[in-house]
């Protein structure tokens, strides 16, 4: 019996090593993959077309590395590290289908870059010049211009020092092992706090799970899972709730916190903005929504034991400002997930997100 046993966790161990999900997304190639100590080899730039030296001893800078001049998503340097491509200047796959040039979660800084695509994206430092329509993020509690200091990101972050690093606090080092990656991982996609807003990255971010291909081939049983929230809240210096939805709020304010008549007391009372952060109700149309859909994704109040989740927990799932928006950009304006065009009512157009939701709007 206990030779048995033994061949059976044998076997087990086998298979788990099989079925393992690829190594940790930590970099892990030789340190001259990406890094330079002089920025000098034999008398010449070893980073041609550099701006100088980069931080870090970078050899190149966050767009250089994430940018590809063909249609791959996702670019192998050899050696296990893989780049994820935020911006390809050759037009990826939308939405993605698996193939190897589908645009990942995020989007594409494909289509803002083009001649008048500003809408179809932000505007981002190195990629293209600032909004030509919008002054500032739309709506928020500051005024456009309020100062110098906040107006890289709160304003444009088409800046030098605002950019990739008006989002992200990267932390490429980080061991991002676990099922739901917060601190210790360098939070979720990098969505770490900013030294730059006097916040403490050890402490706040927002929390996730990573997907190991960042959704280049995503289905209801495979795909990013993100963390919201169904408490009430109002502005916060920090990202205390660790929730995507209040990411995109630190700058986009009141696009939730003056989203219900009653807040900030409650959300009884009427929308006036479409809710994010608020509960997908058990009942209604709603109840339609049971397989988790990556076209409309839902963010969840818990996240653990929920990697590659294929189901939707509705009366506890949240709909947030991702769950309609990629946040570096698409082929539609407003960087919606979907073209709005198609969201005609008794069509049952199965490209159109709101139906994934309003599942009898489409009757
Ligand atoms: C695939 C690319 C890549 C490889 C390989 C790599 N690094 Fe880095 N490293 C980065 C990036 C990007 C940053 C800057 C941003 C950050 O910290 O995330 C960085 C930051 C650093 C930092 C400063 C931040 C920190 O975490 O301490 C040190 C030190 C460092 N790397 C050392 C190394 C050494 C030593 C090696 C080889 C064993 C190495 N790196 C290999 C990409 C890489
Ligand atoms: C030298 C090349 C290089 C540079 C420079 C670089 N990155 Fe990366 N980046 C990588 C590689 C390789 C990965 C995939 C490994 C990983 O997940 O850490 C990555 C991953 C990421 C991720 C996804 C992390 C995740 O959890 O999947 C983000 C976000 C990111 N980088 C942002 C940035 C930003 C912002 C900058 C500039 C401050 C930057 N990168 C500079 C090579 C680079
Ligand atoms: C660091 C500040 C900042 C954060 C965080 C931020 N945004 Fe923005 N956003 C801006 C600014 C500035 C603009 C206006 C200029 C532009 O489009 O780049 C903008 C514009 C937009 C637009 C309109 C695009 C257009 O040009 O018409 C949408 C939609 C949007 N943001 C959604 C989001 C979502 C969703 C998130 C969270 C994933 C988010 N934003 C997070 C600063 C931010
Ligand atoms: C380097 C980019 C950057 C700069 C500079 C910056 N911010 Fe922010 N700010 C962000 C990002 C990203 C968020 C959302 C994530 C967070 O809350 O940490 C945010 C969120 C906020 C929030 C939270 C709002 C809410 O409703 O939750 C406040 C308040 C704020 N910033 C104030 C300021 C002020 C005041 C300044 C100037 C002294 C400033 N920021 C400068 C990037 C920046
Ligand atoms: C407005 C905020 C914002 C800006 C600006 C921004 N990102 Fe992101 N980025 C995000 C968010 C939010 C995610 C997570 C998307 C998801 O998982 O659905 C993300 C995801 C990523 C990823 C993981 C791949 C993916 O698509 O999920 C990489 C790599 C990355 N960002 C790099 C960059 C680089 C490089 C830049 C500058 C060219 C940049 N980001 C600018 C918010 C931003
Ligand atoms: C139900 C889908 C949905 C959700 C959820 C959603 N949005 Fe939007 N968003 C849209 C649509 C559609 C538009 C186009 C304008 C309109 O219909 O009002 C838009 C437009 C925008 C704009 C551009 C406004 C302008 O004046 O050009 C910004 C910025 C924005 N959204 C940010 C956010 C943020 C931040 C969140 C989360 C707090 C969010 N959105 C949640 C669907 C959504
Ligand atoms: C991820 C799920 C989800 C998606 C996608 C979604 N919605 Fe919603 N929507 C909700 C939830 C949840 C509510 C609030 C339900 C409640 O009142 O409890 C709501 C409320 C609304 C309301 C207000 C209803 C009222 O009673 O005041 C309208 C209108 C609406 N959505 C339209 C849209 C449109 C148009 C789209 C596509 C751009 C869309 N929604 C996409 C989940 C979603």
């Amino acid at each position: 019996m206990k030779s048995q046993s033994a061949s059976i966790a044998s076997i087990l161990m086998t298979a788990l090593m099989l079925f393992a999900p690829p190594v940790s997304a930590s970099v892990q190639g030789p340190c001259s993959n990406c890094h330079t100590m002089h920025n000098s080899q034999d008398g010449a730039d070893m980073v041609p077309g550099a701006k100088g030296v980069q931080q870090t001893l970078l050899n190149d800078d966050c767009v250089g590395c994430h940018t590809n001049n063909g249609t791959a998503t996702i670019v192998d340097m050899g050696n296990g590290d893989r780049v994820p491509i935020v911006f390809n200047t050759v037009q990826p796959t939308y939405p993605p289908n698996g193939s190897a040039s589908s645009v990942l979660a995020g989007g594409n800084f494909y289509w803002v870059a083009q001649n008048g695509g500003d809408a179809m994206g932000h505007n981002v430092y190195g990629i293209s010049e600032a909004d030509s329509v919008l002054s500032g993020p739309a709506w928020t509690f500051f005024a456009p211009g309020h100062s110098t200091s906040c107006s890289p990101c709160h304003d444009t972050l088409a800046t030098e020092s605002s950019g990739c690093k008006g989002c992200h606090y990267p932390r490429h080092h980080a061991r991002d092992t676990a099922e739901v990656v917060e601190a210790a991982g360098g939070w979720y996609r990098f969505l770490g706090a900013l030294p730059a807003m006097m916040a403490n990255p050890a402490l706040y971010g927002v929390k996730g799970i990573e997907e190991e291909d960042w959704e280049q081939n995503p289905s209801a049983g495979k795909h990013n899972g993100y963390f919201g929230t169904s408490a009430v809240y109002d502005k916060e210096l920090f990202m205390t709730r660790y929730s995507i939805g209040q990411f995109c709020c630190g700058c986009h304010g009141n696009f939730h916190h003056e989203m219900n008549s009653d807040q900030p007391v409650d959300y009884a009372g009427a929308w006036l903005r479409h809710p994010s952060d608020v509960v997908i109700p058990d009942s209604g149309e709603y109840a339609a929504y049971t397989d988790y859909n990556p076209l409309a994704p839902v963010a969840k109040t818990d996240l653990a034991g929920r990697k590659n989740y294929s189901g939707v927990d509705l009366g506890q799932d949240v709909v947030t400002c991702i769950s309609c928006h990629r946040p570096h950009g698409s082929p539609y304006p407003d960087m919606l997930r979907w073209d709005y065009d198609t969201c005609v009512a008794g069509t049952e157009s199965a490209e159109c997100g709101c139906f994934v939701c309003h599942t009898t709007k489409d009757d």
